[in-house]
């Protein structure tokens, strides 16, 4: 995601263009061999390995989440963009909602899902992999659980990426007008659905939202909101850019790929060491509140340090050959999720989608490799991979 002002957004955007984001990972190693912390740019810090990142995690008033996100919201993003201690209320209402037993509830009609966009693709040959598949399964599922209907679909694309892909970076004044309109836009029309749901309520996410309760006290209109438009944007685009980057690189590896094939028992450890390697959700932002100590160094004020996920998850520190793609390993204790109070709320359901999609479509299409003379895209932003024009070869 960006971050504050015009200028903090050119700089966020130098440094993905910085880290070749097809294949960051060369990057990752040369930052790690400089040290624990790159001084990527003035102003700029990114914690570049495991220890930096749980340093930096444990001192939230020190690198801090608010006012660090200027995505067309006009208030907090909840639970992304308040500290603690504001924090924990937030979570204590919506971890129930994503736990691994709501996850297990729903593991079937998650299959369904899947095995519904499989049957559209799998008599043609071939696919774009981004669009016939990435987009529409884990939107799906996710619109069905909010309770949101999926006629709309295409609104709330457009809804997500007028935030998170407003322009191609060349002309910062647009990509802000651009969210500030899609920014309302998402506000008015949540609204509108929440007033549905307060006069008839259903068995949705929306309507637990306004029925929660923390402490005696429920949610405000405002703050389902903005909780709301997190969820959009967070829940409509990390499955689809994590389900590309996988299906980038199996169609690159038919060795790992045929080890998926012949034993689906390896999916779960297939999709740790995935998000391991492709790190999707490379580097969040924290904004810097006063001057700071990070292993030894002094970070100051009024600076970004940015959370190098991609790197700490290649750290030859935590893991035996960490530039190795090996679906046995035992442990996997990978931060493709982010560490401490803001680890991701929806990790259960991201994992469970991955899961699922893994296993139902190789069990589908077990054979497949990159049309010829397909060239992958790499937009900025979170990482994800367009134009993955796959073809069957069994
Ligand atoms: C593979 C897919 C996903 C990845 C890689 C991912 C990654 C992340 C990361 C790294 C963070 C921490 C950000 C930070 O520290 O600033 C985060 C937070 C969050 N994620 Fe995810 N995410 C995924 C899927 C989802 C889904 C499906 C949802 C929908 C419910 C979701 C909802 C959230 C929310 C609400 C937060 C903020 C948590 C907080 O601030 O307490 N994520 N995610």
């Amino acid at each position: 995601m960006d971050a504050t002002s015009e200028g903090d957004a050119a700089q966020l955007l130098e440094i993905q263009q910085l880290l070749d984001y097809s294949a960051p990972q060369p990057t990752y190693r040369d930052m790690l061999l400089a040290g624990g912390l790159d001084t990527t740019g003035p102003g700029v810090t990114m914690a570049v390995s495991r220890e930096a990142l749980n340093e930096a995690a444990k001192h939230p008033e020190l690198f801090s989440s608010e006012g660090i996100y200027n995505l067309g919201n006009t208030r907090p993003l909840i639970p992304l963009a308040v500290d603690p201690p504001g924090h924990s209320k937030y979570r204590k209402i919506l971890d129930p909602l994503f736990a691994p037993k709501r996850m297990d509830a729903i593991e079937d009609a998650i299959a369904a899902r899947a095995n519904h966009f499989l049957d559209t693709i799998v008599d043609r040959g071939g696919c774009e992999y981004h669009d016939d598949f990435a987009v529409p399964y884990p939107s799906a599922i996710f619109l069905e659980l909010m309770g949101l209907p999926w006629e709309e679909l295409d609104t709330f694309l457009r809804l997500k990426d007028g935030i998170l892909r407003p322009g191609d970076g060349s002309d910062f004044e647009e990509m802000a007008r651009v969210q500030a309109e899609t920014g309302q836009e998402i506000y008015q029309y949540f609204d509108a659905v929440l007033d549905e749901r307060a006069r008839e309520p259903r068995d949705d996410i929306l309507s637990q939202f306004l029925a929660a309760e923390v402490d005696g006290a429920r949610l405000t209109r405002e703050e389902i909101l903005d909780i709301c438009f997190l969820f959009l944007i967070a829940g409509l685009d990390t499955v689809t850019d994590s389900l590309s980057c996988f299906f980038a690189f199996l169609a690159h590896h038919p060795e790992h790929r045929r080890q998926i094939s012949s034993d689906p028992a390896i999916v779960p450890s297939a999709v740790e060491e995935l998000l391991r390697w492709e790190s999707p959700v490379p580097n969040p932002p924290r904004l810097v509140t006063a001057d700071a100590e990070l292993l030894g160094t002094t970070i100051a004020a009024g600076g970004v340090l940015m959370l190098g996920i991609g790197p700490a998850n290649v750290d030859p520190e935590v893991f035996a050959d960490p530039f190795d793609v090996r679906f046995d390993r035992e442990t996997n204790p990978h931060v493709a999720f982010g560490v401490g109070v803001h680890r991701c709320l929806g990790s259960h359901l991201a994992r469970r989608e991955l899961r699922v999609a893994l296993r139902e479509w190789h069990r589908r299409i077990p054979e497949y490799e990159l049309a010829p003379g397909t060239e992958l895209e790499y937009p900025p932003g979170l990482r994800s991979v367009r134009n993955l024009q796959l073809r069957w070869t069994n």
